[in-house]
Parts: C-alpha cells; structure tokens; sequence
C-alpha cells in the first residue's frame, strides 16, 4: 500500500485530511493484519458515493423481484421470466448484469427444486405446481453492480420444501446479523453453517457469495461453510452478498455438461438459496438489496 502522510489527502477522495478521515481505520486494519489475519485492500472499500450508486442499481433489481412475484406461478415458463427481467430492467434505465456475462446466454438465473444456482431460462421449463424456485436478478445501472435473488413457491408446496426454503432464509437473517465491524466473514459463514446443519442440511463448498459494486463478482469470495474467527475481516465500506445454497440431502453438485452452467445437487434432492447484497457500516450494516 502506498505511504501516505497525515496531512495528506485521504485516499478515499472525500477532500478531507488524511489524519481526519482513513488514518485511524487503516492502523486498525493494520493491526488485524499484523496478528495474521485477511484484511481487505483499500480498493475493494466503497465510499459514500459508490455505495449510493449500488444502492440506485439495487432499487431497480427489488422492482424486479417484486414484478417478477406478481407473474409466477403454475404455466408460467422461465423464459417468461426472462422477458419480463429483461422489460422492467430495461425500462428502468438498467441493464441485466447476467446477459453474456461469461457466455450466459439470458438475462436471469431461474433453479428450480434440485438446481442449485444458474439454471438457464427456457420457452420448455414450465413452472408447475409443488415447484421452488429461485430466481437470480443481478442489474448493472450507471456503472454499479447489485445482486440478490428469492425463492418462489409454486402453487401448493411439501412441507419438507417449504422448510427448506424457509430455513434457507433464515440462514441468511442470521449471517445478517453478524455483519458488523471488526467481525469476520467467517464468523457469518458459521451461523449460516451451524442453523442448516441443525436442520440436517448442507451447505454447498464450492460456489459462494462475493464482492460486489464495481463489478459484477469482486473479492472477496464468500464463504458459509468456514469457521469463525477466520476469512477476511470486515470492515466499513466492504460490500458483499449473502447467498448461501442449502442442499436438503448432500453437499455435492455438479455442473451440466451440455450447456455448461445449470448446476445440480449430486443426488437429486432439492436446492434452495436466497442472496442479499449488504453493505458494512460504522455502526453495522446496511442491507442494499433483499
Ligand atoms: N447472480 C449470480 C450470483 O449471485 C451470478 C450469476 S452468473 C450468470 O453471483 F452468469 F449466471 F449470470
Ligand atoms: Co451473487
């Protein structure tokens, strides 16, 4: 990191001195990374200005999900949840941060029951009956990224899936709530662990959250099967979501090897996930999107 003096310009660019804005909270990450520990770089911390840009993306992606819960149900196909992604994004000023993200060819992920993340909308995947599904809204406005995701019940639902749903959410409100200063990530990735285990879930290892704001996926990569007290510590200004995928049977998954994306559980039990996109706050947190 490059030296700066107190009496210099904080590097931050809010015109205030060094001294008087980032000095105090630099030493203390400093001292966190002295004793060992992961601490974020300067360049994935967001000013005031760039969580408000996230905060304008993330309006546009909640009118989403909210438009998107008015149409779904039974008959309903993915692609035409797709289209309508794509109209009130549009409409909206915004663009859909999926399409040809990597190659994805549409604008939303739509899971349905044992895909865990990244299924492809289609004119043939008719949403029926007893159906979850989680629908994946990422929007790109103005430059800034936003990112977060629900679960749909289709018509009448098991109780088994309604609680896995349920559970899903649940694991997210308690990783919530322990995003705050001079907290780990890994301290969010426990609870969020510890609550799925204790319904005699899984939590999926191999794909997690992110940072997120500048672009689409920033460091850090999160976690929800890690331990307290260890990954990157968090600190005011860090931006990241929340979108633990629980399993109902086993961790394992595997990806399609036809189209490449559609990510399933390995023994066909059903997936559920719910992503928020939050940002950490002198006081605590601040959630953007829900
Ligand atoms: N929205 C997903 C996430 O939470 C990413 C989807 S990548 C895409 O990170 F290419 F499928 F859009
Ligand atoms: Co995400």
């Amino acid at each position: 990191m490059e030296k700066i003096s107190r009496n210099d310009p904080c590097w931050c660019g809010s015109g205030r001195k060094y001294k008087t804005c980032h000095m105090a909270l630099d030493e203390k990450i400093h001292h966190y990374e002295l004793q060992g520990h992961i601490v974020p770089r300067r360049d994935i911390l967001k000013t005031k200005e760039q969580i408000e840009g996230i905060k304008e993306s993330s309006v546009i992606n909640m009118a989403v999900l909210d438009a998107v819960e008015k149409m779904i149900g039974p008959g309903v196909s993915t692609q035409q949840i797709d289209d309508l992604v794509h109209e009130v994004t549009t409409r909206m000023g915004g663009i859909p941060a999926p399409l040809n993200y990597e190659g994805f060819p549409k604008s939303v992920c739509t899971s349905i029951n044992e895909v865990v993340c990244h299924g492809i909308p289609s004119a043939e995947v008719i949403l029926k009956e007893g159906d979850i599904v989680n629908v994946d809204v990422s929007t790109l406005y103005k430059g800034y990224f936003s990112d977060s995701s629900r679960m749909y019940c289709i018509g009448k639902v098991s109780e088994e899936k309604k609680k896995l749903v349920q559970v899903t959410k649940e694991c997210v409100e308690k990783g919530l709530a322990v995003v705050k200063p001079w907290n780990f990530l890994g301290d969010m990735a426990q609870v969020i662990n510890d609550h799925a285990k204790a319904n005699g879930y899984s939590v999926v290892v191999d794909i997690g959250g992110h940072g997120v704001g500048l672009e689409f996926h920033e460091e850090p990569f999160v976690s929800y099967v890690t331990r307290a007290g260890t990954e990157m510590l968090m600190v005011p200004g860090m931006v990241f979501t929340i979108e633990p995928m629980v399993n109902m049977g086993s961790c394992e998954i595997y990806i399609d090897d036809k189209d490449g994306w559609t990510v399933y559980t390995e023994d066909g039990k059903p997936s559920a996930q719910w992503e928020i996109t939050v940002a950490v706050t002198q006081e605590g947190h601040e959630v953007l999107t829900w």
